[in-house]
């Protein structure tokens, strides 16, 4: 009988941590000298234009996005202070506006298939679904050209109680590229999976637009598919998530809403944070090897080892 063929490093849990560099590790220097350096093709950066975004996106030059986050109306009977998370519903700005539900399919291909004409060529795009409306998103991707690389689950707290049934508490999170050879991609943690738990944040007592997504996670795909001085598209911008989370990490944006309403919210939001402030290196974010040696041992026995 031959022998068990052995494998050339034995593997060690977590080890692999110890070791783990981001692909990309942008200096605050380097990150503001790309944001200052601006060099998009798109004079029309960091504004916010309250006009339709099927109409606005088409008006948009070609290849010049890097990066799009959308997270569209549902496409139910929703005025926006549903959720069971705005408890005192008088905070939530009035004028959400919605798709017809028969509109729904016509409404989601129509902006979708502009997305490969104003995306670059390393783009990526998140597009966010609850699942009563995936089945339109997913056929307008396809139709589009545009690859699926993941479909992610947003897992969140704050699920609304149902009687009958199992209370929703995921999101679907569509991440697709125009072209996966060129697409700009930043490892910036060792093993990332594609379930994404983040809470939703409770706001008391601040005006808002009842959808709000979390900082974290739109902060998430930012850092994972943009680079500092990146341009970055939402066309639905509701409370400017996406454009605060661009800009505190030194990326540009360009954003269009529907609802006029939003826009003293809007300018408020994005007031209150400074360009830059959030953005660290990404070597910098990850855990320093005394946390790692204290969250894994045995692994740290060994990292140690191989360093005599
Ligand atoms: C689900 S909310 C976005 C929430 C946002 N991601 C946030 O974190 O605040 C969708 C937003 O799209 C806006 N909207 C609906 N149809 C639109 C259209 N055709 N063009 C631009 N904005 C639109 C709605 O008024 C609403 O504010």
């Amino acid at each position: 009988m031959g022998k068990k063929k052995l494998r050339k490093n034995k593997y060690i849990p977590n080890l692999a941590e110890f070791y783990f560099k981001p692909d990309y590790n942008w200096s605050i220097e380097e990150a503001k000298m790309l944001f200052d350096n601006n060099e998009n093709e798109n004079e029309n950066f960091d504004k916010i234009f309250y006009r339709d975004c099927v109409v606005g996106i088409q008006e948009l030059k070609a290849e010049s996005i890097d990066l799009i986050i959308a997270d569209p109306p549902f496409g139910l009977d929703f005025t926006g202070k549903e959720s069971l998370y705005n408890r005192n519903s008088d905070y939530v700005v009035e004028g959400y506006q919605e798709i017809k539900i028969g509109d729904y399919q016509s409404f989601t291909s129509r902006w979708i298939q502009e997305i490969p004409r104003i995306l670059k060529p390393h783009g990526s795009a998140y597009i966010f679904s609850g699942w009563t409306n995936l089945l339109p998103i997913l056929q307008s991707i396809e139709d589009s050209g545009l690859i699926l690389r993941n479909h992610l689950i947003w897992q969140y707290n704050f699920a609304v109680f149902t009687k009958r049934k199992f209370a929703t508490s995921h999101y679907h999170i569509l991440y697709v590229v125009k072209d996966e050879k060129k697409v700009f991609f930043n490892r910036i943690k060792h093993y990332e999976t594609d379930t994404w738990t983040i809470s939703r944040k409770y706001k008391p007592n601040q005006r808002k637009n009842g959808t709000k997504l979390p900082d974290e996670l739109v902060r998430k795909c930012v850092n994972y598919s943009s680079k500092p001085g990146d341009l970055v598209l939402d066309p639905f911008t509701g409370n400017a998530t996406t454009q605060i989370a661009a800009k505190s990490e030194y990326r540009h944006y360009i954003g269009f809403e529907l609802n006029k309403q939003l826009k003293e919210t809007i300018d408020t939001n994005l007031a209150s944070v400074n360009v830059g402030e959030n953005y660290i290196p990404y070597q910098e974010r990850l855990s320093s090897i005394e946390e790692l040696a204290k969250q894994y041992p045995n692994a740290y026995n060994i990292y140690k080892k191989r360093l005599k």
